[in-house]
């Protein structure tokens, strides 16, 4: 099974992503953490990456849609969940052609979404483990020990684009150019809307019955 799932900064795409991959044994992609990585590592793509990621504008279509081929080409599972790629037209018309290359399609993808409020709520509530890269929220899914990973006793840490200014950016970005991917998506077979405005469990409930069928 492979899945793209998109939506607005903050909605809940690594949060669900990570649970129905580990669920359905899928590679849970997400481009965001894959950039991140690259700009730690000080790879050449994570050097060209870094200047837009901080301030919240897309990084240009050649990088992220070479670093996902890599990625796509270079896993062995059960399916691909592809979380934050692609983020404009341009790349989903790079990621069809991508997969016919390789023999492969997309399944489902579904579009997760909720409103302005709630997403400046989880945004800027939002805790990451430096360690291990597992999602906290300071009031909806908060650590056992404050400062401290669950799962791995790593760090937890703010994003540095979870900043006031920098999420305002992101949500514009969003709006202009990721929002029309719903007019290229919303006749394709597999395409569903998903209401992500609920408490985690539920939502993660109608996104297994949405790719279940
Ligand atoms: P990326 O890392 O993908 O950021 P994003 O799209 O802005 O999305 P987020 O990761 O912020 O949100 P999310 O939907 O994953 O929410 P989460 O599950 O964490 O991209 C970052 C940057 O990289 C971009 O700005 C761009 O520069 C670059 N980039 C990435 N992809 C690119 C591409 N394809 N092309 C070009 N550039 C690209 O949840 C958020 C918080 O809410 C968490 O704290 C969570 O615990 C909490 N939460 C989740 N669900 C719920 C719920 N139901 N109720 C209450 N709290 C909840
Ligand atoms: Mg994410």
């Amino acid at each position: 099974m492979n899945l793209v799932l998109f939506g607005p900064p903050g909605v809940g795409k690594g949060t669900q992503g990570s649970r129905l991959a580990d669920e359905f044994g899928l590679s849970h992609l997400a481009m965001g953490d894959i950039l991140r990585a690259a700009v730690r590592n000080g790879t050449e793509a994570g050097l060209k990456a870094k200047a837009f990621m901080d301030e919240g504008k897309l990084v240009p279509d050649a990088v992220v849609v070479a670093m996902i081929e890599d990625e796509i080409a270079g896993k062995e599972s059960n399916g691909f969940l592809l979380d934050g790629f692609p983020r404009n037209v341009p790349q989903a018309e790079a990621l069809d052609q991508m997969l016919a290359g390789h023999n492969m399609g997309i399944d489902h993808v579904i579009f997760m979404d909720a409103p302005e409020s709630n997403l400046l709520e989880r945004l800027s509530g939002r805790l990451i483990c430096r360690a291990c890269g597992f999602g906290f929220h300071r009031h909806y899914s908060p650590p056992r020990e404050a400062g401290k990973c669950d799962r791995c006793g790593g760090e937890l840490y703010q994003r540095e684009d979870d900043r006031e200014d920098v999420i305002a950016k992101r949500l514009h970005v969003y709006r202009e150019q990721t929002a029309p991917l719903l007019d290229y998506y919303k006749d394709k077979p597999g395409f569903a809307k998903l209401d992500a405005s609920g408490e985690m469990d539920s939502v993660y409930a109608a996104l297994k019955q949405a790719v279940e069928g």
